[in-house]
């Protein structure tokens, strides 16, 4: 049930999550949103999973590394990330200054949360001597124990980054660090992490699919298990998964990632068939439940009223700032 006063919505926003107040049912919220963002002097960020609606009004729709960038270059006053929480955090990390808000604090992220910085801090004391690099999916807590960050597009750069005999601990997705083992020929110790929603993937279903669909191109993402990366015929972040379904000459493709990605795929590549990889039983799961908290009603709630904000203590964000501000340098200076 609805709360009608803002106030207390307000006060009650760390507990809940989001402002838990009624809308009037004749707004036109993309028409808000896009007023509130020239109003605010604000930049709407959002993640390929977000709902359809969200990723249509956004300024900016992109993966991991691509909002990160946006969130380093922007010059807005206010940042509104629709996303999860750890995509909030870093633009947080790389804005101190700027008021960075989200539709929902408790989007979390089962990858981050796989990897509790005190545990991790005590598997980094047991392999001294290794350079940590931590993917983007993690908590601020887990970066400033890192020392380099990269996400699902650069993983394989930054890791060639370091001398072949460097020895490194890659947290916290043991799927997309062994696959870059595999890719970059390296050991790295991995962190046993995974996502929830890219280890429901069924091999067995996808193989089936392939033979009702003989001339579809199988795309994954490397958050997936080894088998069913084995079934694909590209493996990318999600903006190299969708820039390959635009180049590509197939016309049908098998998705193994979070289904938000559908949305841009169909709308740059019409005339395609675009079929979600199917999960292992026979619920949604390859929609993620933290990305999908997210709303065009809490979003507007949100910018509306400036709440719920990402706040971030100083010295956690000066530790966490450095292996995010070594990612972005070697990115620029290959060019990614
Ligand atoms: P990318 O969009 O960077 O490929 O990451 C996918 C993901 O799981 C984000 O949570
Ligand atoms: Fe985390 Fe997986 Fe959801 Fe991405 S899709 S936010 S990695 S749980």
């Amino acid at each position: 049930m609805a709360i009608i006063n803002i106030e207390e919505a307000k006060r009650n926003v760390e507990q809940v999550g989001f402002l838990d107040v009624d809308i009037d049912s004749g707004l036109n919220l993309f028409e808000e949103i896009k007023e509130l963002k020239k109003e605010k002097n604000a930049i709407l960020l959002a993640h390929y999973y977000q709902e359809d609606d969200i990723q249509d009004v956004a300024d900016y729709i992109g993966d991991s590394l691509g909002l990160a960038q946006q969130a380093e270059k922007t010059t807005a006053d206010i940042i509104v990330f629709a996303g999860v929480h750890f995509m909030a955090e870093t633009a947080k990390i790389l804005n101190p200054d700027k008021k960075v808000l989200l539709p929902d604090l408790k989007a979390g992220c089962s990858l981050s949360d796989s990897a509790p910085p005190d545990l991790f801090k005590k598997f980094k004391d047991e392999h001294p001597g290794h350079t940590v690099i931590s993917y983007i999916n993690c908590s601020a807590g887990i970066k400033a124990l890192s020392d380099i960050i990269c996400t699902s597009s650069n993983a394989k750069q930054i890791v060639e980054s370091l001398p072949q005999e460097e020895k490194i601990i890659f947290a916290p997705d043991k799927n997309l660090g062994a696959y870059i083992n595999k890719k970059t020929g390296r050991n790295m110790v991995l962190w046993n992490g995974t996502c929830m929603v890219h280890e429901i993937f069924s091999k067995e279903k996808i193989v089936k699919l392939k033979v009702r669909h003989p001339d579809a191109k199988v795309i994954a993402h490397p958050e997936c298990e080894d088998v069913v990366l084995q079934e694909a015929d590209f493996i990318g972040s999600t903006t190299q998964l969708l820039k390959y379904t635009e180049k590509d000459v197939a016309n049908e493709f098998i998705v193994a990632t979070e289904t938000g990605i559908l949305h841009q795929m169909q709308k740059n590549s019409p005339n395609k068939l675009f079929i979600p990889a199917p999960p292992d039983n026979s619920c949604a799961c390859n929609d993620c439940p933290h990305m999908k908290l997210n709303t065009l009603e809490k979003l507007y709630l949100c910018m509306k009223y400036e709440s719920p904000e990402l706040k971030m203590e100083e010295n956690l964000r000066k530790a966490a700032l450095k292996p995010i501000k070594r990612m972005l340098e070697i990115s620029a200076k290959l060019g990614l």
